[in-house]
């Protein structure tokens, strides 16, 4: 195997926006993209985006129809670093956790999970159901990882871009990727440490006098 791959299943959860981008940055790590959308993911992408189907499948290196089962990715035979569902419906987390494959994006989780490869769900709703939760902790059992697309505000976004990179960061993390785009908490001492120093330095002094 040439180039590393991974596969990124785009569902119909709020937040199109976190596939798109995790196929730009894997295009500059220069990781092979294999991209499956849902149909409710269309819909998504009309609400929330003014792109097409055309502009998201030309960030990826193949794109595969979510009906396609017989596609390369639907066998463990198919080697790659692990599969992103970025994001995750709760509809497909119900179908990752039990197994009940009834498309490309359920297959292909499927069998990234019983290969033991990486899996990463970006799983987006809230409040969450018992329902909602107990997936999470059966796909979790089974070795997935639930990554909700949650900002961190430590990272001071000044944008969505911002907090949609910070998230796909940490996600690239968990498969030893590193896209930059992760603000690290206190990887840069001096900033926001040195101010917190500063600052109850300067306490201590004021309660001195
Ligand atoms: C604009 C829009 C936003 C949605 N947001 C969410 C969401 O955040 N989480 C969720 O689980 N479903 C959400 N849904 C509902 C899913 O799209 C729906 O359950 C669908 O059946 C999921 O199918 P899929 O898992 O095959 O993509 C949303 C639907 C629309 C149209």
């Amino acid at each position: 195997m040439n180039r590393q791959r991974m596969v990124v299943g785009i569902s119909g959860a709020s937040g199109f926006i976190y596939g798109m981008r995790l196929l730009q940055l894997l295009a500059e790590l220069n990781i092979e993209s294999h991209l499956i959308i849902s149909r409710a993911a269309l819909l998504t992408m009309a609400h929330e985006t003014d792109y097409k189907l055309a502009d998201v499948t030309a960030l990826a290196s193949h794109y595969h129809r979510a009906d396609d089962v017989a596609a390369g990715i639907a066998s463990g035979s198919f080697r790659c670093l692990g599969m992103v569902v970025a994001p995750c419906s709760m509809r497909t987390l119900a179908e990752i956790a039990n197994g009940t494959s009834s498309g490309l994006i359920g297959r292909a989780a499927d069998v990234t999970l019983k290969e033991r490869r990486t899996l990463v769900l970006m799983a987006r709703e809230t409040p969450l159901t018992l329902a909602h939760l107990r997936n999470m902790t059966a796909v979790t059992e089974m070795g997935g990882i639930i990554a909700p697309p949650v900002p961190a505000f430590y990272a001071r976004p000044e944008s969505l871009a911002q907090m949609v990179d910070h998230s796909l960061g940490r996600v690239l993390d968990l498969f030893g990727l590193d896209s930059g785009t992760a603000q690290r908490w206190r990887e840069h001492q001096g900033s926001c440490g040195s101010e917190l120093a500063r600052e109850s330095v300067g306490t201590v002094a004021i309660t001195a006098e």
